[in-house]
C-alpha cells in the first residue's frame, strides 16, 4: 500500500467582482482601519445571481480534471454550507458537467466550513484502500450575515477542487491527525434562514480553543516532531483570526520547550504572510477557505521547497476540527503555475457598494420557479442558465 496519498492536484475559483473594504467602510460609516487591520481584509469577493455552488466548483474542477480523470474518479465529494437543495447533492450537477464516467459515486457532505476536510478525507480513506483509482472534491460556499450586520465585513464567495490520488503530484498526506468535536452554537443557519446567525466573539474564541486542544493533542503525539513542520494554512474566515489563533498559542500550556515553541510561532507567523495573500482578497469562502489559504501558502511563499512538511488547521462551527500534515511533493511548484492564483485575482471587476447591494438582494431569484438569467457577454466559464419548475440549468460559455 502507497504511504503517498494526498492532493494530486488542487485549484481555486472566486466570481469576477470584488468590493473594496475602505468602500464598504465608508458606507457603513466605520473606521476602514477596523476592517483593514482589525479583520485584516482588503477585498471581499461579490457573487452575481448567475453564479452558485455549482457553477463556482465547476469552474474550480475544469482547470484541472483530464480525461485520466474522468475515467478514475470513483467519488465525487461536494462540501458546502450554502445548499440550495435538501435532497439532489450538488455534487450530482458536478460530475455530469464535467463528464466523469457514470459508475461513480456522486454526494454531499455538511459540517459548517470543517466539511471540505471531511470531504479530503473521505477521499483519502478511499483512495488508500484503492489505489488506483481518484477522487475529486469540490467545497464552495457563498458566505452571507446580511447587509449591516458585524458579519457582513467577513462575507466572501468561492470554490475550490481537488483531486485525491495515490500518486499526489501536490501534498502527500499523513494518515494521523487530530480532531476535536465540541457542541456550541457559535454559527448556524437554520433550514429556513437564507443568512446565517452568528454569535461572533464566541466563534472567535471558540476557534482558538479548537486550535489550542488540536495543537496539544498532536504535540502529545508527535513531541519534538512537531519542530519540523515549516508552515501552516488556515481557515481563514477574515484574515486575522489566524494570527489570533497563533498568538492564543503562544499564550497557551503546551509541553513543550518555550525558547522551541516561540521560535516555531514565529516561523510560523513569517510563512502566515504567504498563507493570507488570497483569503484577504477573497473574505470568507466556509469550506473552501482553508484550501485557498493552502494554495496561497504554495504559490506565494517563496522559502517553501518540496519534502517540507506543513500542517493544515481545519475548523467548523458548530463545532469540529482537525490538525492534519502531509510533505510537499517534487515539482508541486510547476503543478500549482497551470492553475488560478493571484493575476485572476487581479482580473477581477471593483464594483461599487449599491452594486454588491443590489447582487445581494438578487440572489432571493434563486426561490423563484422560473427564470432566466441574462449573462454579461464578455462572461467566460460554467453559469445558471436557468431555473425552470425548480430545476436549474447551467451552461458554459
Ligand atoms: P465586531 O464586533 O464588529 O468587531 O465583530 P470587533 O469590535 O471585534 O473588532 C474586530 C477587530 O477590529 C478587533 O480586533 C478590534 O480591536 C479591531 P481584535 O481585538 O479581535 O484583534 N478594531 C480596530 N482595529 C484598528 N482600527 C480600528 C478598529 N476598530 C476595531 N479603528 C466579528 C467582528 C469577526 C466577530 C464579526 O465580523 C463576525 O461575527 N463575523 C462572523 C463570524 C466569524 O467570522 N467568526 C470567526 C471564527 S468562527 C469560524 O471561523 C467559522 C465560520 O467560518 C463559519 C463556519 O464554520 O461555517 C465563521
Amino acid at each position: 500500500m502507497s504511504n503517498k496519498v494526498g492532493i494530486d492536484k488542487i485549484a481555486f475559483y472566486s466570481p469576477d467582482y470584488y468590493i473594496d473594504m475602505v468602500e464598504l467602510a465608508h458606507a457603513r460609516d466605520t473606521d476602514p482601519n477596523k476592517y483593514t487591520i482589525g479583520l485584516q481584509q482588503d477585498k471581499m469577493s461579490v457573487i452575481p445571481v448567475w453564479e452558485d455552488i455549482v457553477s463556482m466548483g465547476a469552474n474550480a474542477a475544469l482547470q484541472i480534471i483530464d480525461d485520466k480523470d474522468r475515467e478514475s474518479i470513483d467519488q465525487v465529494i461536494f462540501a458546502t454550507e450554502s445548499s440550495f437543495d435538501y435532497s439532489k447533492s450538488a455534487a450530482t450537477y458536478i460530475h455530469n458537467m464535467l463528464g466523469i464516467h457514470s459508475g461513480a459515486k456522486s454526494f454531499e457532505v455538511k459540517q459548517a466550513c470543517y466539511a471540505g476536510t471531511a470531504g479530503l478525507m473521505a477521499g483519502f480513506d478511499y483512495v488508500r484502500a484503492n489505489q488506483e483509482r481518484r477522487v475529486l472534491v469540490v467545497a464552495a460556499d457563498i458566505a452571507r450575515y446580511g447587509l449591516h450586520t458585524s458579519g457582513e465585513p467577513t462575507q466572501g464567495a468561492g470554490a475550490v477542487a481537488m483531486i485525491i490520488s495515490s500518486e499526489p503530484k501536490i501534498l502527500s498526506i499523513d494518515a494521523q491527525s487530530f480532531s476535536r468535536t465540541d457542541d456550541q452554537y457559535d454559527f448556524w443557519r437554520p433550514s429556513h434562514s437564507p443568512v446565517a446567525l452568528v454569535d461572533g466573539h464566541f466563534s472567535n474564541q471558540l476557534y482558538a480553543d479548537s486550535f489550542i486542544n488540536v495543537f496539544q493533542q498532536a504535540e502529545e503525539a508527535l513531541g519534538t516532531d512537531l519542530n519540523q513542520v515549516k508552515a501552516l494554512a488556515f481557515h481563514l474566515p477574515y484574515t486575522k483570526m489566524a494570527k489570533k489563533a497563533l498568538t492564543a498559542l503562544s499564550d497557551a500550556e503546551t509541553k513543550m520547550d518555550e525558547k522551541m515553541r516561540a521560535r516555531l510561532i514565529e516561523d510560523w507567523q513569517e510563512q502566515l504572510n504567504a498563507a493570507i495573500v488570497y483569503g484577504k482578497q477573497v473574505g470568507n469562502t466556509y469550506t473552501a477557505s482553508l484550501y485557498i489559504s493552502l494554495m496561497s501558502l504554495l504559490k506565494e511563499s517563496d522559502s517553501l521547497k518540496a519534502g517540507d512538511k506543513i500542517g493544515l488547521f481545519s475548523y467548523g462551527s458548530g463545532s469540529v476540527s482537525e490538525l492534519f500534515f502531509g510533505n510537499l511533493v517534487e515539482g508541486y511548484q510547476e503543478q500549482l503555475e497551470k492553475v488560478s492564483g493571484q493575476k485572476d485575482l487581479d482580473e477581477r471587476l471593483q464594483i461599487s457598494i449599491p452594486d454588491y447591494e443590489k447582487y445581494f438582494g438578487d440572489r432571493d431569484l434563486e426561490y423563484e420557479a422560473n427564470i432566466d438569467f441574462e449573462i454579461p457577454t464578455d462572461y467566460v466559464g460554467f453559469y445558471l442558465a436557468k431555473i425552470d419548475e425548480h430545476r436549474r440549468y447551467y451552461d458554459f460559455k
